[in-house]
């Protein structure tokens, strides 16, 4: 993970730099560092975020700087393992993204030759690498170092007085910014967004070197043209608008989203196309995807497997890379919001060996996953800056139920009102959003357990997975989701005044068998907060807490209820003074093991 910047031009780059970095740090935030060259290289950094780095710096005058903030891998968030990191002559600087699988035996052989090396990361091997093989040639000693390393080295390198920066790109993110005489690196576009909207995504093995006016990239040793791009995403995309948090407003985003998304794809027609077997019809189907977006793909197992009738196996991708199966020839479709996820990358590779064709569901344009698939299917989410994903996986659910509709085994009827109510959602969802104060209540009387359960039954089984895991990632609250049937094997011992169980009581079904559950769970003494459909009085009078939601057909029911359960673990942990849109320990961006 980690978010490296790099920025060369006509102005003072200490404050683009700290800028940038603060648009990146949803990438990691537990220390921070930035270098400027003037005349010699001034490094600055610290534990912590980018705006405490920032009151503590004086003004530095240089115009081409580099800067970084830490997700650490290797060595715990300190000043020392802060980036950048510098050889011992303090004439280069290096930031880097990744984990240098052969930083030991690197160390060992530069310790041998005379470095000292100051901190405990795999990153400072980099800069006395260049150091070493520096010999007149900037751009080459870092091509000859980097030629030692193994592992994902995506980095940006400066020295002292040179007026061009040295980037380079392996297995995580890179693009260049393009502006008036001025040019900038960065991990994502979004910390661009302030000064350009014209970049350049690099590929892996790519190595650029920019001045202020040039851009120069080579890979395998040839020059190379990239094509430029124009992002679509603006500024205010990226802002709170408002908002006290980016959490809050991404969850409020999301009719836009599933608007949106579904006129994406209308206007392209049938993205699901491609899903078809040679009948047009659609066969079984894997779906492999890490955290959120792996609940999301569980949600699409059951849409599909209820409208297609065809069986679908999801996967955890971080899982399958170790112990999956994929029969050669079949088609996958991996799903990831950011596009730059290592656990899914590699089993994508994993399925292009066996011979499988990999659709990639993604949020992001010009991410790694792209150029990897066969094929990708974009969200329409816009920027999602909170660590926890909320209308990126909103996108998914629909971008499933889109790829699901067109096999659908139903009447006519059927899938005409089913693609009525599709395009209904986004009014669906701002009821729930619009009976925000009553959730809010709920979550503040939440706030105070230190354990909760969520369960779910059939299509909103994933709903509980996924409201546990909010609670747990911003609110830090200990929470489980369940198969509503599953808690009496096992968890029921946890059962109790102190253990709140959630329940997602959806119109399907399921209804009855998780009424009984409610019972059995309400017997134990849990106080249960039942998230219910409009006009379902089953729960009065035997749930402590009701949320109501608008009536949907069960198929959409996730919808609705993921709403529900976001705003549950954003106003719990507002109330316990949490962090939101950062975690501790946290990354959105994770492109390591
Ligand atoms: C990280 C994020 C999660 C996300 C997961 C998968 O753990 O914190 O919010 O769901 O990665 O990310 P992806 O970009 O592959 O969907």
């Amino acid at each position: 993970m980690c978010g490296i910047v790099g920025y060369i031009g006509k102005k003072r780059a200490q404050p683009i730099l700290l800028n940038c970095l603060s648009k990146l740090e949803y990438r990691g935030y537990d220390s921070c560092g930035i270098a400027v060259s003037n005349g010699s290289l001034q490094v600055y950094k610290d534990i912590g975020r980018v705006k405490a780095l920032e009151k503590t710096l004086p003004f530095i005058k240089g115009m081409v700087g580099i800067g970084h903030t830490r997700w650490a891998t290797h060595g715990e968030p300190s000043k020392i393992n802060a980036h950048p990191h510098c050889d011992c002559t303090g004439r280069f600087a290096v930031v880097h993204n990744g984990t240098i699988n052969n930083y030991h035996e690197l160390r060992e052989k530069l310790t041998a030759e005379g470095h000292t090396l100051v901190s405990q990361t795999d990153t400072e091997v980099i800069a006395h690498l260049i150091e070493k093989y520096y010999s007149g040639d900037f751009p080459g000693a870092v091509e000859m170092a980097l030629h030692e390393l193994e592992g994902v080295y995506t980095m940006i390198a400066i020295m002292a007085g040179e007026h061009r920066l040295v980037a380079a790109r392996k297995d995580s993110p890179l693009v260049i910014g393009i502006g008036d005489r001025e040019n900038y690196f960065a991990s994502d576009v979004t910390a661009l967004l302030d000064y350009t909207s014209r970049v350049i995504y690099l590929e892996d093995g790519d190595i650029a070197v920019i001045t202020a006016d040039s851009i120069n990239i080579r890979n395998n040793g040839a020059g190379i043209d990239r094509e430029e791009h124009k992002i679509s995403w603006s500024v205010e995309d990226a802002q709170k608008s408002g908002y006290e948090h980016f959490l809050l407003k991404e969850i409020h985003e999301q009719p836009k989203v599933i608007r949106d998304t579904l006129s994406g794809y209308i206007s392209a027609g049938e993205p699901a196309a491609e899903l078809a077997g040679d009948g047009g019809s659609m066969d079984d189907m894997l779906i492999l995807a890490c955290g959120t977006s792996y609940h999301a793909g569980l949600v699409g197992k059951y849409i599909i497997e209820k409208l297609v009738d065809v069986p679908v196996r999801v996967e955890m991708a971080d899982e399958f890379i170790y112990s999956g199966q994929a029969a050669a020839g079949s088609r996958a479709v991996v799903i990831t919001q950011s596009g730059e996820t290592l656990d899914a990358l590699k089993a994508i590779k994993k399925l292009k060996e066996t011979g499988c064709r990999v659709i990639a569901i993604t949020n992001v344009v010009g991410s790694t996953v792209t150029r990897t698939a066969d094929r990708t299917i974009y969200l329409r989410a816009g920027p999602e800056i909170s660590v926890a994903a909320t209308k990126t996986y909103m996108a998914q659910l629909i971008a499933l139920y889109w790829l699901a509709l067109p096999y659908a085994k139903v009447d006519i009827k059927k899938l005409d009102s089913l693609v009525t109510e599709l395009r209904q959602l986004p009014v669906k969802v701002q009821q729930v959003l619009d009976n925000e104060a009553a959730v809010a209540d709920c979550a503040r009387q939440l706030a105070g357990y230190e354990n909760v359960f969520f369960i779910g039954k059939g299509i909103n089984y994933p709903v509980a997975l996924e409201g546990a895991l909010k609670l747990k990632e911003i609110s830090y609250i200990h929470a489980e989701g369940y198969a509503a049937g599953e808690l009496k094997h096992g968890p029921f011992a946890l059962l109790g005044e102190k253990t709140p169980v959630v329940a997602i009581v959806a119109q399907d079904n399921t209804h009855e068998a998780i009424v009984t559950s409610i019972k059995e769970i309400k017997a134990r003494r849990s106080p249960v907060l039942a998230i219910v459909s409009e006009g379902d009085e089953t729960m009065t009078g035997l749930a402590d807490m009701i949320v109501t939601v608008p009536r949907v057909d069960p198929l959409f029911s996730p919808v609705v209820n993921s709403v529900v359960v976001q705003l549950l673990s954003y106003f719990a942990a507002k109330e316990r003074g949490c962090p939101i849109d950062f975690p501790r320990n946290l990354a959105k961006s994770v492109t390591v093991e």
